[in-house]
């Protein structure tokens, strides 16, 4: 599909980028209220995969939970999927595969393998033209009638001046380098809001999608450990800012960072994250 370097805006090298999605997975999952849609009866499923699963949090869960299907998960970093595959062991889970592949190339799964194929979160390494490939290699890998779901970012909604100053930051550097198009809206509209569009384009007939809300104002009690995810997510996207993209000079960001955690800590502070899940069938 495509042969671009590691294109994830994270910097994951030392272990920081893993313990945060191991903590965003559980809110996610909490926020979500179930591994899988409400729609999807899980005692009918064969097999399951997670694409670029991270520390495999997400597909652990489905294979303890439901010993009879097989789970697979996939992720580009070595890293992560040694964690996974460590947790596996220690958990003693014999029904989970866990590989390390990168999903802009061509993926080593036969057709129609899977019955359920689950991706979240790709906007951080995904380009706007590597989107519609991903959607179709997704749905190649489904069997007839599998079901193939995609949850991603809306936006985030704060009045911290600084984090709203850093999420702007992030969206110009979507745009300066092929994650967003030119001809997006002015401020952050994450991938959630092109999911449906996207699900069409590839021919996934969808039958469900739903919003969710997650309220970090000062004393919810999401607050604390979205602060965290955030204030970890920012710091070490700051190579991205910084040098990929070139959207801020180093001291300039620096400052930011001290700012936003300050306001984030304050306890006027407000904040809403909205993302979305948007899931469909492929044709029989
Ligand atoms: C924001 S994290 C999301 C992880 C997981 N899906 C979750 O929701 O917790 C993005 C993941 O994509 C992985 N990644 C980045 N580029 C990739 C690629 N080309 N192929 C596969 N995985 C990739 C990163 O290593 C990271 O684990």
């Amino acid at each position: 599909m495509n042969n671009d370097a590691n294109t994830y805006a994270v910097d994951h090298r030392g272990g920081a980028d893993m313990q945060r999605l191991i903590d965003q997975d559980h809110l996610m999952n909490q926020t979500m209220g179930d591994l899988f849609p409400q729609d999807i009866d899980p005692s009918g499923l064969h097999s399951v995969l997670d694409v670029a699963c991270g520390p495999a949090s997400w597909i652990l869960q489905v294979a303890f939970k439901y010993p009879y299907l097989s789970a697979v998960g996939f992720d580009i970093s070595q890293q992560m999927i040694n964690y996974g595959r460590a947790f596996a062991t220690v958990r003693k889970l014999s029904n989970v595969e866990l590989r390390v592949m990168d999903a802009l190339r061509p993926w080593d799964f036969e057709d129609a393998t899977f019955d359920f194929v689950n991706a979240r979160l790709l906007e951080w390494f995904l380009k706007e033209h590597q989107w519609l490939p991903l959607l179709q290699e997704m749905l190649r890998v489904t069997t007839p009638g599998g079901t193939i779901r995609s949850t991603e970012i809306l936006t985030n909604e704060t009045n911290s001046p600084a984090f709203n100053r850093i999420l702007a930051l992030i969206w110009e550097g979507w745009k300066r380098d092929g994650r967003a198009s030119q001809t997006a809206p002015d401020t952050y509209a994450g991938a959630g809001t092109r999911l449906s569009a996207m699900f069409a384009q590839t021919g996934i007939s969808i039958t469900g999608e739903q919003e969710y809300h997650l309220d970090w104002s000062w004393g919810a009690p999401a607050h604390q450990q979205i602060m965290r995810d955030i204030v970890v997510l920012y710091t070490l996207m700051q190579s991205y800012l910084v040098h990929t993209v070139q959207v801020v000079k180093e001291q300039e960001y620096q400052l930011l960072l001290q700012t936003m955690e300050r306001e984030l800590y304050a306890p006027e502070f407000q904040g809403i994250w909205h993302y979305k899940s948007v899931w469909g069938r492929k044709p029989l």
